[in-house]
């Protein structure tokens, strides 16, 4: 044999399979897709819902291909040949056009993306429910300056039906924030105040990086996180990563419903509004002449501030996590106290899609 056909056939028995994580493929090209959409990346509810919608149709297919060849479960897990990278991805998967299999593949996919996207027919998503401002009373929710949007975010997302038959995110609503007359209100809003304040003496270098570290929706986030937790220990078991990043999506998308059930409940103004009224509700009344002092960092570009491609190390996932939420002061945008319920939302979420899975995985 010649060498150049025998590096013919080792190449292609190399590239027999993608040779990464297929199922993280695809999340990441779901956080690219949510990411990167007319309006600038979409919002954490549907960016949520988006990847769990993705991730239980990877899931489905898995199934059904189980008990086929890896190259096989890897085609019928691959939605698209929409992309030159998608295509990239097929190119390296033994199995052509040519070939049966190629479309028994690709029918199983299919079959998946119809069966969950049915089932989420009309989930009221697409309810563009008409936000309507309450009169501006302490602690009442008022539109953010220098915002784009004219409503809150996703207002709607409160009515969708969880993943995973967890049933109704008020399942999960959190005790009220603190009494905007108590002094414990004060000095949380001191606190957003000295850290937000455009030209803060205690908002750190590190601070500031971490405001814009986790800037991005958190569905994409934590997805990236995830992929540095498992690395690509299921590179070669795409049922066990179906699984994996389903539940963690599904968990991501029912948070984002019970958070924002939360949100709509209690509806309370932003640091940004509570800083420029001190003037008519805190207890000492001081008054800052309505001026707004406060640097909310909109921007996800940490380029653009001479930031760059960050990395952090995180010794444990709780840890992330009270960064995460302590990012949100750093960056102006919301109160500790708000910060410090998330947890008390995602955990019990999170543990009751975990349990729930095995038996209601299709209650998409
Ligand atoms: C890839 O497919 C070709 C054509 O079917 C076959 O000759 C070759 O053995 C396959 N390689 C592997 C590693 O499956
Ligand atoms: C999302 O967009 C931000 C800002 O453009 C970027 O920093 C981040 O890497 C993007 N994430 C993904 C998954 O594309
Ligand atoms: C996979 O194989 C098992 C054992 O032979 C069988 O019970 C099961 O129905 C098969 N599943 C699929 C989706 O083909
Ligand atoms: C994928 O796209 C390529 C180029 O656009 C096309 O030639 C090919 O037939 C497509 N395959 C499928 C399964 O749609
Ligand atoms: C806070 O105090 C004002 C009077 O100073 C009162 O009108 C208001 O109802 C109080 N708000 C709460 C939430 O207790
Ligand atoms: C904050 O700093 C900027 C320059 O970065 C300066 O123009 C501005 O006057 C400062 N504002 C206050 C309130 O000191
Ligand atoms: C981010 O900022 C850099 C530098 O200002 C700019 O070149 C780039 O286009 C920005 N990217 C996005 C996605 O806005």
């Amino acid at each position: 044999m010649k060498f150049s056909r025998i590096l013919v056939a080792l190449s292609a028995s190399v590239n027999a399979q993608y040779s990464g994580d297929i199922v993280q493929y695809w999340v990441d090209q779901s956080g690219l897709l949510s990411n990167n959409t007319l309006i600038g990346g979409l919002q954490s509810p549907p960016s949520g819902w988006f990847e769990a919608i993705v991730q239980a149709s990877i899931y489905v297919a898995a199934l059904e291909s189980k008990n086929e060849s890896l190259a096989f479960q890897q085609l019928a897990v691959n939605f698209g040949n929409i992309s030159k990278a998608a295509q990239d991805v097929l190119a390296k998967i033994n199995i052509t056009e040519t070939d049966d299999r190629y479309w028994r593949a690709a029918a199983i996919g299919r079959r998946a993306v119809i069966r969950v996207t049915n089932a989420r027919q009309d989930d009221k998503l697409n309810n563009l429910v008409n936000y309507v401002y309450h009169s501006a009373y302490p602690s009442v929710y008022q539109r953010t300056p220098g915002s784009a949007f004219v409503a809150p975010d996703t207002p709607q997302a409160r009515y969708l039906h969880t993943f995973g038959g967890i049933g109704d995110g008020t399942r999960f609503r959190v005790p009220p924030p603190p009494s905007v007359n108590s002094s414990t209100y004060e000095s949380f809003l001191d606190c957003v105040k000295a850290q937000g304040e455009r030209n803060s003496t205690v908002r750190t270098a590190y601070n500031i990086e971490t405001a814009y570290f986790w800037r991005e929706s958190s569905p994409t986030a934590w997805n990236r996180f995830a992929h540095n937790v498992i690395g690509d220990k299921y590179a070669k078991d795409v049922l066990s990563s179906a699984e994996f990043y389903a539940q963690l999506n599904y968990a991501h998308a029912n948070a984002a419903v019970a958070g924002w059930d939360s949100k709509a409940f209690y509806n309370t103004w932003r640091p940004v509004t509570a800083i420029r009224r001190t003037d008519i509700w805190l207890p000492s009344k001081r008054n800052n002449g309505g001026k707004d002092e406060i640097h909310i960092i909109h921007s996800t570009n940490a380029t653009g501030v001479g930031l760059g491609v960050m990395s952090r190390r995180y010794t444990s996932i709780k840890q992330a996590v009270k960064n995460n939420g302590d990012s949100r002061i750093f960056g102006g945008i919301h109160f500790q106290f708000s910060s410090d319920v998330d947890s008390i939302v995602a955990d019990p979420v999170g543990r009751a899609t975990l349990e729930a899975f095995d038996k209601n995985w299709d209650k998409f």
